[in-house]
């Protein structure tokens, strides 16, 4: 997409919703989700975090680009596991099915970076109950895609948990856990398949799921979003893999380095820099070139109408208000 037209809306982005029309509102670090009945309307925002802090700058087109690309990986997922989409309104906005949220993070990881490469370079070989081999390097594929579940913690940091302390403390049982594993790893599989199809690494990814009326598993909340997930570029891999050299990344890491060479890392004392509008229009191609990279289809932006206006109509009548 051309620079002009991100430029053009950086003072058009979408940083918060409060509808009127809508209650039960949470604010998340990058969506608004409203209760309404039994559905759940999920609002991306271009609000972006890193380092558990929402930056005070948006990112053009972000929201649109992260709930598309959600949207996209849903229906690409669907005969895996049936999810929570019912419909998509309009471009930032998701209407899904209220299901009962598992309070576990299923993380499933196919190479050795962020939290787990940290865990190993401190020493440690094991990872929620997996054993890691020695001599493996940043970034190294690990022998096999392995889940590393955190529980969802209401306060503070999320936790690393084994499959053994998942079920110590009753949190799901045997058989549950080990059907969302089974789960995960399929769609991680299949999310590795969509992401080489355009040449790159799905690394490591999230997922959440619920349960419905009946007890049906329902895969909730986003799939595959550069918000949830860790994404190399494939043809540039081993290269840098070999050479220690950090990889080409697709993910909110460019962000995280950009705020590290600007003095923050989410220490205590830090203040959060500015983000600069170049930046920003910078951010937004990336977020872009991967909705493009992997649907293979070009990113349209809407720039209908002013955002608040064109959603709240839409939702009006999605949800017939009127
Ligand atoms: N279909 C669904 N049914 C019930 N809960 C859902 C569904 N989809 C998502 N959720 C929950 O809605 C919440 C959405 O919150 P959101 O992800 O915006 O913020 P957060 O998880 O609190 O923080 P962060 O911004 O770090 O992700 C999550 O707790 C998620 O588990
Ligand atoms: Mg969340």
């Amino acid at each position: 997409m051309i620079t002009a037209q991100i430029h053009q809306q950086l003072n058009a982005t979408v940083r918060e919703t409060r509808f009127s029309f809508l209650s039960n509102r949470y604010g998340g670090k990058v969506r608004d989700t409203y209760r309404h009945g039994d559905r759940l309307v999920l609002v991306t925002t271009d609000r972006i975090s890193a380092f558990d802090h929402i930056l005070r700058q948006t990112i053009p087109f972000k929201g649109q680009v992260l709930n598309q690309l959600a949207a996209w990986f849903f229906e690409q997922t669907s005969d895996i596991v049936s999810n929570h989409v019912l419909s998509v309104p309009d471009p930032n906005i998701t209407i899904a099915r209220r299901c009962r949220a598992l309070p576990v993070e299923f993380v499933i990881r196919g190479y050795l970076a962020g939290h787990a490469w940290r865990v190993y370079q401190s020493g440690g070989r094991e990872l929620c109950g997996h054993r890691l081999p020695d001599g493996l390097r940043q970034n190294s594929p690990l022998p096999t895609p392995i889940l590393t579940p955190a529980t969802k913690a209401t306060e503070g940091h999320d936790e690393d948990i084994s499959r053994a302390g998942i079920l110590a403390r009753g949190i799901l049982n045997s058989d549950l856990f080990d059907e969302l594993e089974r789960i995960s790893l399929a769609l991680f599989r299949r999310g590795t398949e969509k992401a080489a199809e355009r040449g790159l690494i799905l690394v490591d990814t999230k997922y959440e799921f619920g349960l419905d009326e009946e007890g049906g598993i329902v895969l909730i909340d986003e799939i595959h979003t550069p918000d949830s997930s860790r994404y190399f570029y494939a043809d540039t891999y081993e290269r840098l893999l070999a050479a220690d050299e950090p990889q080409r990344q697709l993910s909110k890491e460019f962000v995280r380095e950009w705020l590290m060479e600007h003095g923050f890392q989410g220490l205590e004392g830090q203040s959060l820099p500015d983000l600069t509008d170049t930046f920003r229009v910078q951010v937004a191609q990336r977020y872009i070139e991967l909705f493009e990279q992997v649907t293979g289809r070009p990113f349209q932006p809407d720039t209908s109408t002013e955002p608040m206006i064109r959603m709240e109509q839409r939702l009006r009548q999605a949800l017939a208000l009127d």
